[in-house]
């Protein structure tokens, strides 16, 4: 028998982007993600939803129902490279059945309630993050077309096969914030599953700062050079790696260095140019940046201890935002109903929540990863607890609609 509903999704979409390995591979504006929201909206189409890909690639679909500005139920499709089979696609599954089920209810909303699939929450491709939902925002209006992935393929270009411009973001901003938002999402951390707990109501979706570091050293001979007068740019880059991981975990925030590419790559000889990316994380905005200077004041350490130079470019900031305390109530209120432990708790990872959160309240529902993974093929959550989110989910837009 074919499985149906949010299960029958959720299997639906593994045709879209997966590797070998069982990764999924549904990068910003790619064709993969293309077609999987193509999917999507025939998908929605077939919950009685009308459909709409906006200026800015975000999947809207509309359930035009009582009346006022809708309750949005978000997140993506989009993945990192060789990402998980869950983050971002449960909650956008997640929020077309929770339509399926109060429509089977015969439920009748208060007002509009609209499910968005958001462009480029990831920001892996082009270095950008939250477009779609910063775009409909109203806090992005351009991207310069000509960004690059690692390909060489211009943000411009990618674009232009889906018929859009990254100078006509601005377009896909709402004409009034929506009444709410709700995420449900994975925790994308070991909380929940170490604390036995089944559902997190999340208190805080906390910021990101990330940064691209560029080392210049010098090239010379491996055999030949003494210590004394190497410029190495990967023993610079080596030692960053590990003095930002003393000084995060000092600073009560957390440091990743996710990407190293080194110049010019012989056996034997010495780096000249290092070049990485440094991602900060923190729930307050003041220990992000505390996190950025103290990159500034250990990049300038190291150079000088190792004879090198370095630039230091901003990617994307992503200020940290609280959850708004009434939807924190409603989702407990609703976990209770479902008769389900849940915790309140706070997100490491950023979400499109953070973005749209701020034009209105938004309440974000965490379901546990097993082992804690995730942004890997290993990604994991089970089916009676993807579920469980569901029916807390269907619960909570019950109560904020009715
Ligand atoms: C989004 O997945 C993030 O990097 O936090
Ligand atoms: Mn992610
Ligand atoms: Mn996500």
């Amino acid at each position: 028998m074919a499985t149906t509903g949010l299960a029958g999704d959720l299997a639906a979409l593994d045709r879209f982007g997966k590797d070998e390995d069982g990764g999924f591979n549904r990068l910003a504006w790619s064709v993969e993600l293309r077609r999987a929201l193509e999917w999507l909206a025939e998908t929605m189409a077939e919950a009685g939803l009308r459909t709409e890909l906006d200026p800015a690639g975000n999947l809207i679909g509309r359930w035009e129902a009582g009346s006022g500005a809708p309750l949005i139920i978000g997140s993506h499709l989009d993945t990192v490279e060789s990402g998980g089979r869950f983050d971002g696609a449960l909650g956008v599954l997640a929020g077309v059945d929770v339509v399926r089920r109060l429509r089977a209810a015969d439920f009748v909303p208060a007002r509009p309630i609209w499910i968005v699939a958001f462009m480029d929450e990831e920001g892996e491709r082009f270095g950008t993050a939250m477009v779609g939902s910063q775009a409909i925002a109203g806090e992005l209006t351009e991207l310069p077309a000509e960004l690059e992935d690692s390909d060489g393929v211009t943000l411009g270009a990618a674009m232009a096969g889906w018929g859009r411009s990254p100078d006509r973001l601005g377009e896909a901003r709402l004409a009034q914030p929506p009444w709410g938002y709700l995420e449900l999402h994975i925790e994308a951390g070991p909380v929940l599953e170490e604390g036995g707990s089944d559902v997190g109501a999340v208190t805080v979706v906390a910021g990101i700062a990330a940064f691209e570091v560029t080392i210049e050293g010098r090239a010379s001979h491996a055999g030949s050079t003494p210590f004394g007068a190497r410029r190495d740019a990967l023993l610079a880059a080596s030692r960053l790696v590990v003095e930002l991981r003393e000084r995060a975990v000092r600073g009560n925030y957390l440091a990743t260095v996710g990407r190293l590419a080194v110049e010019p790559g012989g056996i034997s000889v010495i780096a000249a140019r290092a070049t990485l990316t440094v991602d900060f994380r923190a729930d307050a905005a003041p220990r992000l940046d505390a996190a950025a200077a103290d990159l500034g004041d250990a990049l300038a350490g190291i150079g000088e201890l190792t004879g090198t130079e370095y630039r230091c470019r901003p990617i994307y900031r992503l200020e940290p935002l609280p959850m708004d305390a009434e939807l924190i109530a409603a989702i407990e209120a609703a976990a209770a109903e479902v008769g389900v432990r849940c915790l309140r708790m706070a997100s490491g990872a950023a979400h499109d929540a953070m973005v749209i959160g701020r034009q209105a309240p938004a309440g974000m529902i965490f379901v546990p990863s097993v082992d804690g993974i995730s942004h890997s093929p290993a990604e994991r959550t089970r089916a009676e607890q993807v579920e469980i989110g569901a029916q807390v989910l269907a619960a909570t837009v019950r109560r904020l609609c009715a």
